[in-house]
C-alpha cells in the first residue's frame, strides 16, 4: 500500500499536485473547560462541530420551602434547565419538544446574534404546540455567556422554571483553576410552596413580579465548593428574574468584572458591588485571598434608598496549595468604533394606568403588538434614544444586536461594554449605538416581564 502511494507521489511531482486531504481530520475545538454550576446538557452528536441537544418542557416539583413541593415547569426536569455549553465554531442543535399540559411555547437564545428565523419569537416562528416539536439549529457567531427561555407569556413561563444557561467558549479558553456558572432568580411562593398568581394586577403589573425567595442554580440553600486560594476562577452570573434589579459582591477575594453580556471587556474593572438589571449577564474573575476562610457569592438587596442587605449565595471553603494570584488577561470582544450616526430611532417609555387595574406599558404610545415595525437600514452607525417618561425602571434588551452605550441625561457616562441590555431608570434618557449588522426582524423590549406582556415591546427591521 505505501509503496503504491510512493509511485504514485513521485509521478504526481511532476506538476503541482492537489493534496487530497480526505484522510486528514479536521482540527478539533479546543477542549472545553467544565463548568461548575447546573448540570451540562447531553450532546447527542459525536461530531465535534456540532452539539446536538434534546430539550423537553415539561413539569416537575422542587422543594424551596420547607412547607411542600412547588409545581415548576421544567426543561428536561431540571430548573434551571440544563448549562448548553458549544465550543466557539460548533454549530448547535436543539432539538426542542414541548411536553407542557397546555401551554405553547418558543425558546428565544437571549443575546445570541443568530438568525431571526432562529430567535424564537412568536412574530416570526409560530409558537410549538403541546405534543409537538421543533429544530433549533444555528452556529454561535460570539463566544461569551449568555442563555435561553421562552418568548411565549415569558411573565408564568420562565418564573414557573423555564429558562437555562448557555456557554459559547472561546476559541482558545483561558485557563482557570475553575469556571461556574450561577444562575440566579427570584421566585414569588405561597406559604405552601405555590406560586403566587399571574394575574396582570397591583403591584406586579406595576413593579414587575418581585419574588420572595431567591434562588440560585435552582437551590433556596447557598451552594457550597472548595476553592483554592490564590487560584483563578471565572464566575459567570445570570440574573434571570422577572424583574428584580440585582446586585451582586464577592467577599473573601479579590475579585473584578471582566465581561458583561457575554462580551469580555478590554479593561476589565473591580468594584464593591456589580448592578445586574435582568436578562444581563456578567463574568468575574475571582481570587481567593487565603486568609478568610471561605470566598462567598452575595447577592445585594436594597432594603432602603442607602442600604442593602446582603444574601449568601456560594460559599468556597478555601483549601489547597496557594496559587500564584494573578490576573489573566481576556481575549477582549473587538467592539466597532463610534461613527457619527447615519440614522436614529426615538423611542419615548411611558406607563398609564387602565381600567382594569393594570398598567399599559407603552413604547411611543404603541401597546404591543399594536404599533409599527420600525425600519432601520443594515450596517449602518446608528443611534437610539430611549426616554423613559415614566418615574419607573426599565432594563430594556434589544434582539440579534449589541450596543454601546453614548450617553446617559445627556452626558457621555463611559459606561462600558459591548451589550443586548442596559438599564434606564426613572426618567433617564438613554443614548445606545449599534452597527445594526445582524439583518431580520428583532424585538425590543423591557425585560421586566410584567412591562413586556402588558405592551411594552416592539420591533425593528434591519433590512
Ligand atoms: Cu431575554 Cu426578548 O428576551
Ligand atoms: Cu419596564
Amino acid at each position: 500500500m505505501f509503496a503504491v502511494l510512493a509511485i504514485l507521489g513521485l509521478t504526481a511531482c511532476q506538476a503541482p499536485a492537489e493534496i487530497d486531504t480526505g484522510d486528514v481530520p479536521a482540527p478539533t475545538p479546543a477542549a472545553m473547560p467544565e463548568i461548575w454550576g447546573p448540570p451540562t446538557a447531553v450532546d447527542h452528536n459525536p461530531d465535534p462541530w456540532v452539539v446536538e441537544v434534546h430539550l423537553r418542557a415539561g413539569t416537575s416539583e422542587m422543594n424551596w420551602v420547607d412547607a411542600g413541593p412547588t409545581q415548576v415547569w421544567s426543561y428536561n426536569d431540571s430548573v434551571p434547565g440544563p448549562l448548553i455549553q458549544v465550543p466557539f465554531g460548533a454549530k448547535l442543535e436543539v432539538l426542542f419538544e414541548n411536553d407542557l399540559p397546555d401551554d405553547e411555547t418558543t425558546i428565544h437564545w437571549h443575546g445570541l446574534r443568530i438568525d431571526d428565523a432562529m430567535d424564537g419569537v412568536p412574530a416570526i416562528q409560530d409558537p410549538v404546540e403541546p405534543g409537538e416539536s421543533f429544530l433549533y439549529e444555528f452556529t454561535p457567531p460570539d463566544s461569551g455567556s449568555y442563555w435561553y427561555h421562552p418568548h411565549v407569556r415569558s411573565h408564568e413561563q420562565i418564573e414557573r422554571g423555564l429558562h437555562g444557561a448557555l456557554v459559547v467558549h472561546e476559541e482558545e479558553p483561558v485557563e482557570v483553576d475553575k469556571e461556574r456558572y450561577f444562575v440566579l432568580d427570584d421566585v414569588s411562593l405561597r406559604n405552601s410552596g405555590a406560586f403566587t398568581h399571574f394575574e396582570f394586577s397591583a403591584p406586579n403589573s406595576v413593579h414587575g413580579r418581585h419574588g420572595n425567595v431567591l434562588l440560585v442554580n435552582g437551590s433556596s440553600e447557598p451552594l457550597e465548593d472548595e476553592v483554592r486560594p490564590g487560584g483563578t476562577e471565572r464566575w459567570r452570573i445570570v440574573n434571570t428574574a422577572n424583574a428584580r434589579t440585582m446586585w451582586v459582591g464577592v467577599e473573601g477575594a479579590s475579585w473584578r468584572v471582566i465581561a458583561l453580556d457575554g462580551n469580555l471587556l478590554a479593561e476589565p474593572y473591580e468594584t464593591d458591588a456589580a448592578r445586574l438589571p435582568v436578562g444581563r449577564r456578567i463574568d468575574l474573575e475571582v481570587i481567593p485571598d487565603g486568609e478568610s476562610a471561605e470566598v462567598k457569592l452575595n447577592v445585594l438587596l436594597p432594603d432602603s434608598s442607602t442600604t442593602f442587605a446582603s444574601y449568601q449565595m456560594f460559599s468556597g471553603t478555601q483549601v489547597g496549595e496557594p496559587g500564584p494570584g494573578e490576573w489573566k488577561t481576556w481575549p477582549a470582544a473587538v467592539l466597532p468604533t463610534i461613527e457619527e450616526p447615519q440614522q436614529s430611532l426615538d423611542f419615548e417609555l411611558n406607563g398609564v394606568g387602565n381600567a382594569e387595574g393594570g398598567v399599559d406599558w407603552s413604547i411611543n404610545g404603541d401597546l404591543f403588538p399594536d404599533g409599527v415595525t420600525y425600519e432601520v437600514d443594515r450596517d449602518l452607525p446608528s443611534v437610539l434614544r430611549l426616554k423613559n417618561i415614566s418615574t419607573f425602571e426599565h432594563p430594556f434588551h434589544l434582539h440579534g444586536q449589541f450596543f454601546q452605550v453614548l450617553s446617559r441625561n445627556g452626558d457621555d457616562s463611559g459606561e462600558p461594554g459591548f451589550l443586548d441590555t442596559v438599564l434606564i431608570e426613572g426618567l433617564d434618557e438613554v443614548e445606545i449605538f449599534t452597527g445594526f449588522e445582524n439583518p431580520g426582524k428583532w424585538m425590543m423590549h423591557c425585560h421586566i416581564l410584567e412591562h413586556a406582556e402588558q405592551g411594552m415591546m416592539t420591533m425593528i427591521e434591519v433590512k
